[in-house]
């Protein structure tokens, strides 16, 4: 080294030193707590000194133990100072509504310091808009050039209300604050410092305070409920991954709920619409990051009264779930990967289900039935017949549902396939960056795979044709969308190596090396855009168009399940979680899975039963799991049995504890399916979540948050409680049950009442038994199980009153044919009201247009009566067919034959 260069190196070693100093000590610096930091290199793991200094930041490398311990890798070393100016406010507009209150605030924000990051955005609106008086909009753009936004889910956005009533209060000010507060109490519910965020082309960083360290939400993840604020990243980004900690799962859902005080339930709830990757990282300030690759910031925060309020706002935005097919909601099985291998097979298992007198309604193929895993293809020689067996399941009532995957295969000879002739025909396959087909593989035989683009308008002809003519030789009745997160496991198309979209400046940290892993390139093109944009979006255009195509050919209602979904999907396709392995702790973790795809708004939602992956063999420890499973799965809202190689896991090959199990808890489950199909009533007209936590039925019961509840127990509605067994070797399970009456129950009958006054009580847990209570307070319509939900229709009903402490309570019934195409709009439904009070049942026809049955309520069972009444009356007239059982504190009225259409009706006891 000579001495020009020594020098040099010594004096740049002595700026730094003196960098270092400043650095570390300034007050910009050292006022910072560690838990606030905001990170200035997101990009650069383990980041230097020198990195950090020329983004003009903080680098402090000391951290506390308790966060080694933790998570060290998401705090940042290199951080902003506290007068780190990226943007500079340099303008803030207000506009008036007509009622003189602000509605629209407009802050300009110009760029000041370089945030390292290619293609800075220099000058960024932020736009508020108060929605009404508990939700608004901020909406970050840039001012020059239009960006990518999302074209789906569609918006429905509130009715502006007067917004001098709303719950909160917005401030801006000029030197970078925005904050949005509860105006009763002043909470903060979003706080941000503007000038610290940083908006490029292909990364995007945004920071807000949470209320509290109550969080839950963000999908697709395999996490607990409750999600982790010691700096932690989830990345979302729909990927075909079985469910494993830490990286992004199959669906993408940047939609939080945040509890603000767990005395009160005041909860507040943000999601933000952006349809590109991004981290969410949740820091112990506690603090969220949002940190999508592209797009634009379109925030939507709702503040609610309660949980189930912010919820229901968000849901409504995104769009409110369908009503499934009645038939739908009854037990479902399946098998795939070389099983069954023949039609023979399939016949024997399903046959031996139904002899076994287990309720059972759907069957399902995975990819077997198909030649070469070609869709839309029958394999003649192992399923010939299968045709007239589909009509045969039709004929005793049950129904049959088949996988389709997105990918074609392009290898077939000329004229033989449709599927891929007619689709380059359309010229519909998605394109690389150079307009070639691009190609990948996934299941096809052929060792090659092409994908239809489902954006371009024109891919509903397309898909209803190859739906049509499918459904000539399998009369199918709904579909299974699988591997359309997209999936693709081969780049025969290999992705360009220079361009920014495959190899972004920031790479999400869950994933997996590349953006396109088990993916198509980034590049790739659809009609609406770029696969780097619209990824997520894939597998939600694939559920409109099947809806339209199943509604075509089928002239019903249709049924969809996809294993990749994205916000408002629930308007189309309810969802299993994908390949879980056969643990106890996957189990475990099915619970809070349904109850977050509740929240996203897609309450149709189950695990495969008894586990997918893994070794379910027919020994005592499996059999047990398979028995815990089923009474926790029978109460999933789409309840299937699927698993993959290994061994035949239906219930009969499990043996006969298992074969006990499935026909206890799905007869158990069947009973309460017209109290189900009305949940999906409301969850469609108002939506309610079905599948819930337990504080969202009690928000001020500050112990239904606590893990060990949230986790662990959840309810159907407000009428039902589950509390499964999802460990080994358990005979005795705590179960917290919220202050009321409780009333053990199951189609074997009912338990004693338990008045509890908030307490955690234990209870057997026989293997036979599933562990579901109904709350005093409700009237819970059931019928009598039967082998299919078809069967079970032609049946009378039965009102299950639980009374509550002032011996009330109330219900409702939805009824339609259960299977015509929206039947809200059409309007051919009925709808029931009941209530319970001083000894006065009544019910009320609320709305009689579904005429075609007439619902017969045959028995009424009233539970938590505390003495035996002397004289009944139905109508005015004397009823005496009515026993009481002091034990159960049960009155049971029998053979009545009430009918309750487009009539009024009250049974009164004394
Ligand atoms: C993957 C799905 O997750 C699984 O459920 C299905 O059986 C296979 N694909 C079939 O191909």
């Amino acid at each position: 080294m000579n001495k020009y260069y020594d020098i040099k190196v010594l004096y740049g070693i002595a700026i730094l030193a003196i960098s270092i100093i400043n650095i570390c000590n300034g007050e910009q610096c050292a006022n910072i707590n560690i838990d606030h930091r905001i990170d200035c290199t997101p990009e650069i793991d383990n980041v230097t000194l020198a990195e950090c200094t020329k983004r003009k930041c903080c680098f402090n490398t000391k951290l506390s133990s308790s966060l080694i311990n933790g998570n060290p890798k998401y705090i940042p070393t290199c951080f902003m100072p506290t007068d780190y100016m990226g943007y500079k406010v340099t303008q803030v507009d207000q506009q008036e509504n007509e009622h003189g209150t602000v509605s629209v605030f407009k802050i300009k924000l110009e760029r000041q310091t370089p945030s390292g990051f290619p293609a800075e955005i220099p000058v960024v609106t932020v736009e508020i808009t108060l929605l009404n008086d508990r939700s608004l909009r901020l909406r970050f753009t840039d001012i020059k050039n239009k960006r990518y936004e999302p074209t789906l889910p569609e918006l429905n956005l509130p009715k502006p209300t007067d917004s001098l009533n709303a719950f909160y209060k917005v401030n801006v000010d000029k030197t970078g604050l925005l904050e949005i507060t509860r105006l009763a109490n002043g909470a903060p519910i979003f706080q941000t410092d503007l000038t610290k965020l940083i908006y490029t082309n292909q990364f995007i960083q945004l920071k807000s305070k949470l209320s509290s360290p109550l969080i839950y939400g963000i999908g697709e993840q395999k996490a607990p409920f409750l999600k982790d604020t010691e700096w932690h990243i989830y990345s979302v980004f729909n990927h075909e991954q079985h469910p494993i900690n830490d990286r992004p799962l199959y669906g993408s859902h940047p939609f939080h709920l945040n509890i603000e005080d767990k005395n009160t339930g005041l909860s507040n709830g943000v999601y933000l619409r952006n349809s590109n990757a991004m981290d969410i990282l949740l820091q112990p300030e506690p603090a969220i990051t949002w940190r999508p690759i592209g797009g634009i910031i379109d925030i939507f925060v709702f503040v609610g009264q309660s949980p189930d309020d912010v919820v229901r706002q968000y849901v409504s935005l995104v769009g409110k779930p369908a009503i499934p097919p009645f038939w739908s909601l009854g037990y479902h099985q399946c098998r795939c990967c070389s099983q069954p291998d023949t039609l023979a097979k399939q016949m024997l298992i399903t046959n031996r289900t139904i002899a076994a007198g287990i309720p059972f309604d759907v069957q399902w193929n995975a990819k077997e039935y198909m030649v070469s895993f070609n869709d839309f293809t029958l394999d003649e020689l192992r399923f010939g017949g299968f045709g007239q067996w589909i009509e045969h399941l039709h004929d005793i009532g049950m129904h049959y549902v088949p996988i389709i995957d997105p990918g074609i295969d392009p290898k077939q000879p000329k004229g033989t396939y449709p599927p891929y002739d007619d689709g380059v025909n359309d010229d519909l396959f998605v394109k690389t960056n150079t307009n070639t087909t691009f190609v990948g593989h996934v299941w096809n035989k052929s060792g090659y795979t092409v994908f239809p683009d489902f954006t371009n308008p024109k891919a509903t002809d397309y898909w209803t044709k190859q739906f049509r003519q499918f459904h000539k030789i399998a009369p199918i009745d709904g579909a299974w969308n699988d591997m359309n997160e997209i999936s693709n496991s081969r780049h025969i198309t290999a992705c360009p190596k220079n361009s920014s979209l495959e190899y972004p400046p920031y790479l999400p940290k869950r994933m997996n090396n590349t953006m396109y892993d088990q993916t198509i390139c980034m590049t790739s093109k659809h009609h609406i855009g770029v696969h780097y944009d619209v990824h997520n979006l894939y597998s939600l255009y694939m559920a409109i168009v099947t809806d339209n195509a199943l509604k075509s050919v089928r002239q019903k209602r249709s049924f969809i399940i996809s294993r990749s979904t994205s916000p408002g999907m629930g308007q189309y396709a309810g969802h299993w979680n994908g390949d879980v392995y056969t643990t106890y702790d996957e189990m475990a973790w099915t619970i809070p899975s349904i109850m977050n795809m509740n929240m996203f708004g897609i309450p149709l939602v189950g695990a495969d039963i008894c586990g997918f992956t893994g070794s379910a063999s027919n020994n005592s420890f499996y059999q047990e799991m398979c028995a815990r499973w089923i009474q926790l799965g029978a109460f999933y809202p789409f309840a299937r049995n699927h698993n993959e190689k290994h061994m035949d896991q239906d219930p009969v090959a499990m043996g006969s504890l298992v074969t006990r199990a499935y026909k206890q808890a799905l007869e158990t489950r069947y009973t309460l399916i017209p109290y189900l199909y009305t949940l999906f009533y409301k969850a469609n007209t108002n939506a309610d979540t079905i599948a819930r936590p337990v504080f969202m039925e009690y928000p001020r019961d500050p112990r239904a948050y606590d893990p060990s509840v949230a986790e662990t127990q959840f309810m159907w509605g407000s009428a039902l409680m589950m509390a499964p067994v999802t460990k080994p070797n358990v005979t005795k399970l705590d179960v917290y049950l919220p202050s009321g009456i409780w009333y053990p129950y199951s189609v074997s009958g009912y338990g004693k009442p338990v008045d509890s006054s908030g307490k955690t009580m234990q209870f057997e847990t026989p293997l036979d038994k599933v562990n579901v209570f109904l709350k005093g307070g409700n009237v819970v319509p059931i019928l009598p199980s039967r082998q299919t939900t078809t069967a079970m229709r032609k049946e009378k009903f039965t009102l299950v009153v639980v009374l509550d402490h002032n011996a009330g309570a109330e219900g409702q019934l939805y009824w339609d044919d259960g299977d015509s195409i929206d039947p809200i709009k059409s309007g051919r439904y009925s709808l029931f009201n009941f209530d319970v009070s001083k000894g006065i049942l009544s019910t009320h026809s609320v709305v009689d247009k579904y005429r075609e049955q007439e619902i017969v309520v045959n028995n009424v069972i009233v539970l938590g009566l505390k003495t035996k009444p002397n004289e009944l009356t139905i109508n005015d007239k004397k009823w005496s067919n009515f026993s009481y059982e002091e034990s159960l504190l049960k009155l049971t009225i029998d053979k009545i034959e009430l009918k309750l259409n487009g009539v009024n009706n009250q049974i009164v006891w004394k």
